[in-house]
């Protein structure tokens, strides 16, 4: 069975009414969203195409309800308190004048469509640079003890090792250390798929499940293997299944990701999320998680859903492995957005992961969380998102300096391997800038391990690419999407993976 990959799906719905670019509930909308999820909706015997809006809408409030529940439990374990006695945002001396808020909806929109939500913790969303910054960063190079890391044995021996240890604990929470056993199975093979381009394998992750049976997790791929390949070629693995453009969004011009990929002689992959580990606080008693678990709650410092996809897209590493079609040591992984996070978090978990493409990432991905910019660490605690990270995360709500590790620092945990962070000049609400000045917090880790770090400290031009050295960087002009960086990307990683 594939677990509730559906609620991902319309959680992005419900989601995207928190970003400018990606959406407003509409009736287009709606559809787009069911066409997208109804096999992961059927999967979990959800029939959405026989429910009314209104059923939809009361089904997503419970899976909202039963998140608040589990939240609120990881709230009264951790003693945290959070405010309840803030102004009505509409009487809100704090909100700023002149936003105007969406109808049916807790967000606030400025003239340039950006994006204003005001957190439980009181703080709206900012897009003024003289209020950004006043942060300081954790330098990726001094050591617990203050001493500074000079040489890459010391990095990898002592500094890596402590900056994980912040992130597992704190972040993403703990990868349990005994998980079960996953056996796969290639299901389908279809040797003339894409018109004779490829052949296409769907593999199947069975997870052992005799722990916990109410919990079904599975790992779900799909490989297209190119038709003419003569020996094992170069994998770029999509995080989420799913690579844009949605039904009726205009369509941007060339060929897709899957395309380029294919055209390079390299196999493409995608790997289901939702199969793995539900995207919502409602499934934290499935998934993986609630196999590991016994369905029993999380403690504050286990996994959250974003370490539990990356454990997953492992064992799709480790099936990729033994497929003789592929070259195992020039395995990438790509993700966009949540994936973007995703994306990043994998390769600095699993060092096989060679490349990492890592798009519109954002809070909690590739921007800088100090950095009050977009969506903040206050957004991310809230109850639409918590359940991607470990509980222990719910302190640093209203409480960003506190946190141990930034984004630079998930960055450098991917050196000395090529990594390309990209973001969007109308997608503010995931602070492109902020990823750029991440990056260049990274950069002193790629050059103590003898890498060409980004060259510059200054922020490039849109569409002007950062990619001389191995941590590259671009914001596209343009919105929420990975479509416009693909060709930016795969000229880059051809320097790695040949052509
Ligand atoms: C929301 C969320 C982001 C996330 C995005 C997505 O906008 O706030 O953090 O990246 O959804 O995954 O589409």
């Amino acid at each position: 069975m594939t677990a509730p990959g559906n609620k991902q799906i319309i959680v992005i719905l419900v989601r995207r009414t928190a970003n400018p670019i990606r959406c407003v509930v509409s009736v287009p909308g709606l559809l787009i969203a069911l066409f997208l999820c109804s096999g992961l909706l059927q999967a979990q015997k959800v029939n959405i195409w026989t429910m009314s809006r209104e059923e939809l809408a009361a089904y997503f409030a419970k899976l909202r309800a039963v998140a608040q529940v589990d939240r609120q439990k990881m709230l009264d374990l951790l003693g945290i308190r959070i405010q309840d006695s803030l102004p009505p945002p509409t009487t809100d001396p704090n909100r700023l004048p002149n936003l105007t808020q969406l109808k049916g909806s807790t967000n606030w929109y400025d003239a340039a469509g950006n994006t204003y939500v005001r957190s439980e913790w009181g703080t709206w969303t900012n897009y003024d640079e003289a209020k950004a910054g006043g942060y300081t960063l954790p330098d990726p190079l001094i050591l617990n003890n203050g001493r500074t890391v000079r040489d890459a044995e010391t990095w990898w021996k002592q500094r890596r090792p402590e900056i994980l240890e912040h992130f597992e604990k704190e972040v993403y929470g703990r990868i349990p250390k005994a998980t079960p056993k996953v056996t796969f199975e290639v299901t389908e093979t279809d040797t003339s798929a894409l018109e004779g381009r490829a052949v296409k394998k769907t593999v199947v992750g069975h997870i052992d499940n005799s722990r916990y049976p109410a919990a079904t997790p599975s790992i779900e791929i799909t490989l297209y293997v190119p038709a003419k390949a003569t020996g094992p070629v170069p994998l770029m693995v999509i995080v989420g299944g799913f690579f844009g453009p949605f039904p009726g969004q205009p369509r941007p011009q060339g060929p897709s990701a899957m395309d380029q990929v294919l055209a390079l002689g390299w196999a493409f992959a995608t790997v289901d999320t939702g199969a793995i580990q539900m995207d919502s606080g409602a499934g934290l008693d499935k998934g993986i998680i609630g196999l590991v678990n016994r369905g029993r709650s999380r403690k504050p410092d286990q996994w959250g859903v974003l370490a539990a996809w990356s454990w997953g897209l492992s064992r799709a590493l480790d099936y990729f492995e033994t497929d003789k079609s592929i070259d195992s040591k020039r395995i990438g992984i790509e993700g966009h957005s949540r994936w973007g996070k995703t994306a990043l978090l994998a390769g600095a978990l699993d060092r096989r992961w060679a490349i990492v493409y890592s798009s519109c990432s954002g809070s909690m991905g590739a921007s800088l969380e100090k950095r009050n910019w977009g969506e903040t660490i206050d957004n991310v605690a809230g109850v639409d998102e918590y359940h991607w990270m470990a509980g222990n995360f719910l302190k640093f709500g209203g409480h960003w300096a506190e946190m141990p590790v930034d984004a630079h620092e998930l960055i450098a945990l991917v050196a000395p391997r090529p990594i390309f962070v990209t973001g969007g000049t109308q997608d503010q609400w995931s602070d492109p800038h902020g990823e750029f000045l991440a990056c260049v917090g990274a950069d002193p880790v790629y050059r103590l391990l003898g890498k060409k770090g980004l060259g510059t400290t200054e922020m490039p031009a849109p569409d002007v690419a950062l990619t001389e050295g191995d941590l590259a960087f671009r914001e596209h002009e343009g919105g929420h999407t990975d479509l416009l960086d693909w060709p930016v990307f795969l000229k880059f990683a051809q320097r790695y993976f040949g052509k």
